[in-house]
Formats: C-alpha cells, structure tokens, sequence
C-alpha cells in the first residue's frame, strides 16, 4: 500500500468517527448536544496538533536537549522516522568524526611531510614530520605564505618555475630533502617532502667502499702485473732477482687475498642472515693462544703481558677471538721495538672487561673517532709496510656491536694508546 492511503486512510476513519458519534447524538440528544460535542471534540484535536507541532518545533531548535513525544495518530509515525533519520545522521557524524582523527593521527606518525596550502600557498595546515623538515610552526605559521617560512632560493626558484611534475632536491639545515607539490582540488595544493639524508649517506659509504676497495686492490695488482711483464720481456732475468720479483708477487698476492678476505668477514658480520650463534668461551685458553701469536709477530721485540682476573663469558667464539686478535696485533705493530704491551682481562661494575694497554705511537685526537671507519688508516704508509688492510677495527666495530659490547679508545701520541671492549653484565656465565 502507498505512504498516501496508509496517511488518508486512517485519518478518513477518524473524522468519520467524529462525524457518526456526532450523528447518534443528535439522534438521541438533539442538535445543540451534537454540535457542542463536536465542537468540543475538533477543539481537542486542533490543540493536541499544536501541542506535537510545538514539540517539534522545540526539537528541531535542540535536538540533542530535548525528546520527541511518542505522538498520536500520524504523529507518531513523523515522529518515528524523524527519529530514525536524526540517528542515522548521529552516526554518520561519529564515523566521520572518528575517520577524521584517525587521519590526522596516521598523517602525525608519517615519517614524510605533508603541507596542505591554497592556490597562492598560503600555509593551512601541516603534519610535524613537514614542519621539522622545514622549519614550520602550524599554529604560529598558519595562513602565512610557504615562500616567506621557507626561504631558500632553490625553492623560490622551483615555485617561479612551475614545474610542479619533477620533484625538487633541497639542502635544508644539512639535510637532505626531496620536495615535491601537487596540485589538488581547485584551489589547494599539496606538498611532499622526503628526508633522504639517511639514504644519501649510506650510497655515499657504499660508494666510498667500492671506490676505496678498488684502490686497495689496484697497488698490489699494479706491482704483480709489473713483474709479469718484466718476466715475459726478459726471459733470461739472473736467479736472483727472479727470485726477489717472486716474493715481492707473493707478497702482494697474500695481501690481495687478505683484503678481499677481510672483506667478505665484514659483509658477512653486517648481513642478519649470519646469526650470532653464542658459546661458552674459557677466556683463559683463548687469550693464551692470542699472546701466543702475538709473541710470534713480535719476535722478542716486545714485552707482552697478560693478566686475567675475570669470569667466562658467552659469545661467538671466532668472532671474538679476531676482534682480540686484531687489537693485540694492533698493539704489536704500532708500538716500536723494547715497547710494552699489557693484555688484561677483568671485570668491573658494568661488565667484564678486555684491555690492550701499550705505549706505543699512539694516535691523536682527531683520528681517534674515524679509527673504525673502513680502511682508515692514521698514517698510511706505515700500515702499509705493516701489512695492514685497515678493515681491522671496523671488523671489531661488527662484532662488538653484535655482542652490545662497545670499544672505548684513550691514547696519547708518543706516549701510547689502550683499546678497552665493554661487554654488558649478561655476557658473564654464571658457575
Ligand atoms: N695500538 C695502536 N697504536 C697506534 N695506532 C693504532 C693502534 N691500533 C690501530 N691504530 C691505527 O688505527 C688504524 C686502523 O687500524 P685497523 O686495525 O683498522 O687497520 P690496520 O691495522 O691498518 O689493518 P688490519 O688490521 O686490517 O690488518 C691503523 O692503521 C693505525 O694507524
Ligand atoms: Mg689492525
């Protein structure tokens, strides 16, 4: 049945209701009566019409403060579905509402900048990764215009431009930033901003290690394939220096292949596919066999001491013992003939603790925090003539890290230089 018959039909009903009591008083009681109870009865009617068009006259006005009646009639069913709208309309407001904050919280925890601005980039609004890139306040620096807060050339020059399609590379307070807008809507713009800082370092040192390694390879392949030729042009070359040339190849042979060794213990140490795998290790033995070793490159030209007063520890073992290994030999290498070198392993209120004390050359300063950068050498020739690849202190950096051990350097130069690793308390076994 339609809305309109359902509306006609029982108001129909009603009136013909009115009418035929209407119609029985005056047969009963006469005219005056009939018409007097219907008057009466129309002025009831008219006053409860008004009584629900006030109600929700009243509504409207508040809808949250105030209640509909239940309404009588057709009232009810107005009622009813006003009703059903309102909370239809209620909660789509809290959905939106809720989408909304969501958004602005996802749009907070986004590592890249977003800046909302009008047709003539007037700031309206930004989330903080935009204003840390950029230097923006939302609050302070609503509705000024983008050009004047960030005041760089290469971006004025990029809005002059237009070019909106390629992205922007911008240098603010050294960082690095990839900036891009996009129009959007009619008369909005959005802007982008990316911090490659991070990423830009890394190729950097990616290149550099490349660049470097190349270098390191170059010398002693430059000295074997000078000997090659000399061998092919003068086929009559006297046993001797046949021989001098054969050791000097071999050498620099052993050398490419400790390099490109070093290298792969280094990827290997950097890659998380090469897991930790820690053991028990009886310091005692394992720093026996290092002064062993050490004494071996030594060759008496030093005093070399070891004193252990510290527990067990756990670890991986080989990673350790080249970690050790390197700075013991370190020691042995940089320190001139009749020095000292005392290898001491304690422990203290933090941990146990692994210290190389010599007084040797020493290192200054300012070579101090780039020890453990990748091929860096202090003085380049020496480490050369001792056969140094300068990979060993970035290999100890790896393996300490992945033990949350750290490499504590304190050296004076001329008078001597000791490398101290700090393990943490839980490294310690437990009897
Ligand atoms: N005990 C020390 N005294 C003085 N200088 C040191 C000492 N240990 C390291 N150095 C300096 O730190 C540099 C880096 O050391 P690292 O162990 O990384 O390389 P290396 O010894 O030259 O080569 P590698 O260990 O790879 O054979 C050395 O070249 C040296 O200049
Ligand atoms: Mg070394």
């Amino acid at each position: 049945m339609n809305a309109s018959l359902l509306f006609w039909i029982p108001a129909s009903l009603r009136m013909a209701m009115v009418l035929l009591a209407s119609g029985l008083l005056w047969l009963f009681f006469g005219m005056e009566v009939a018409l007097g109870s219907a008057v009466m009865v129309l002025t009831v009617l008219v006053v409860m019409q008004l009584h629900y068009l006030k109600s929700l006259a009243d509504w409207l006005n508040h809808p949250e403060k105030t209640r509909l009646p239940d309404g009588w009639g057709a009232w009810s069913e107005v009622f009813s579905r006003l009703y059903k709208f309102h909370r239809v309309d209620e909660k789509n407001r809290a959905e939106l509402v809720e989408w909304l904050a969501r958004f602005r919280q996802a749009m907070r925890l986004l590592p890249d900048g977003v800046v909302i601005m009008d047709d003539v980039l007037h700031l309206e609004w930004c989330n903080p990764a935009a204003a840390a890139h950029l230097g923006l306040d939302e609050q302070r620096d609503k509705g000024m215009r983008v050009t004047n807060l960030v005041r760089n050339p290469d971006f004025i020059d990029y809005i002059v431009l237009g070019r909106y399609d390629v992205p922007l590379t911008l240098k603010v307070k050294a960082r690095k930033l990839i900036v891009q807008i996009i129009p959007f809507e009619a008369r909005r713009q959005i802007m982008v901003t990316h911090d490659v800082t991070d990423a830009d370092r890394i190729d950097m040192m990616r290149r550099d290690f490349v660049a470097n390694a190349s270098h390191e390879l170059r010398t002693p392949l430059t000295v074997i394939n000078g000997f090659l030729e000399i061998a092919q042009g003068q086929p009559n070359l006297d046993p001797t220096t046949r021989a001098g040339h054969l050791k000097l190849m071999i050498e620099q042979g052993q050398r490419m292949q400790n390099l490109v060794e070093d290298m792969l213990t280094l990827t290997r140490l950097e890659s998380i596919e090469t897991p930790l795998r820690p053991e028990q290790i009886a310091i005692p033995a394992l720093l026996e066999q290092i002064l062993d070793e050490a004494r071996a490159l030594s060759n008496h030209r030093h005093t070399i001491n070891l004193h252990i007063d510290g527990p067990n520890i756990r670890g991986g073992k080989e990673e350790l013992r080249s970690a050790f290994s390197n700075l013991v030999l370190n020691a042995v290498r940089y320190t001139p003939d009749k020095g000292d070198i005392q290898l001491v392993w304690s422990l203290k209120d933090a941990g146990p603790e692994f210290s190389v004390i010599d007084n040797g050359i020493g290192i200054s300063e300012e070579h101090i925090v780039r020890l453990t950068e990748r091929f860096y050498r202090v003085d380049k020739g020496r480490s050369r003539e001792t056969k140094g690849t300068g990979l060993g202190l970035a290999i100890v950096k790896h393996v300490l890290i992945r033990h949350h051990a750290t490499l504590v350097v304190d050296s004076v130069p001329q008078r001597g230089s000791t490398f101290t690793v700090r393990f943490p308390m839980n490294a310690v076994v437990q009897d």
